[in-house]
């Protein structure tokens, strides 16, 4: 099996693009192939220079065709800490084969301006008891594609936007991967896949292990 090659975006210090890195490191079913980035300087080249991945800087993130070629012969897409749109040509030209990595349980606390210390200041405001992770298809507007799936996180009555972040974050670095290499394993399929829980792990603790179906 020739591990899937996967493009990463990113726009920022790219902790989610390490642990798809490190899960992916001898891995035969998925492999980082390019990482791209919404602007120069941002932190996750570091990251992706040290495993020996080549790197894309998007001068226009706007226009379809960059994003596209940008994109080169990865077959999946991930948005890794990704803030900007992808223009509706190329996801039109990418369809199923794009997901983003979002740190609340969309459909809640998601949306345009949605993103890192905001998110989690929105869930402590609202006084959920629940937030957690979701890796969901991109579309046409933020965080609103068919979700793949989500991993449930506790909230603490002493939490603050800085320690549910971490502990949210955590999460993500578990489930990201665990989505990457069941979507790989499947082949990338050209229509929406969900992953559900294995087994009782959604009780017991919030390590997330995802599983697509019985075993194939
Ligand atoms: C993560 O919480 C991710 O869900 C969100 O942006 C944050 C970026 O983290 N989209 P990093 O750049 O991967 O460290």
């Amino acid at each position: 099996m020739t591990p899937v090659p996967v493009a990463v975006l990113v726009s920022g210090g790219g902790t989610n693009l390490q642990a798809l890195l490190d899960a992916l490191d001898d891995s035969r079913v998925a492999r980082v192939a390019r990482v791209v980035a919404s602007g120069a300087g941002v932190g996750a080249f570091e990251r992706a220079r040290r495993a020996g991945v080549p790197t894309v800087v998007l001068t226009d993130p706007e226009d379809p065709a960059e994003v596209v070629t940008a994109a080169g012969d990865a077959r999946l897409v991930v948005l890794a800490g990704y803030l900007k749109r992808i223009p509706p040509a190329a996801v039109a030209q990418l369809r199923w084969r794009v997901i983003n990595i979002h740190p609340a349980l969309l459909p809640a606390f998601g949306g345009p301006g949605m993103y890192g210390r905001r998110v989690h200041e929105a869930v402590l405001a609202s006084g959920v008891a629940l937030t957690g992770a979701t890796v969901h298809y991109v579309d046409e507007e933020y965080d609103r594609g068919p979700i793949i799936a989500q991993w449930p996180v506790p909230v603490r009555p002493d939490d603050t936007s800085d320690t549910l972040a971490a502990r949210v974050l955590a999460v993500e670095h578990r489930l990201l991967p665990q989505v990457v290499v069941e979507l790989a394993r499947l082949g990338v399929p050209d229509k929406p896949v969900r992953l559900g829980a294995s087994g009782s792990a959604f009780v017991v603790a919030d390590q997330p292990s995802v599983r697509f179906g019985d075993d194939r």
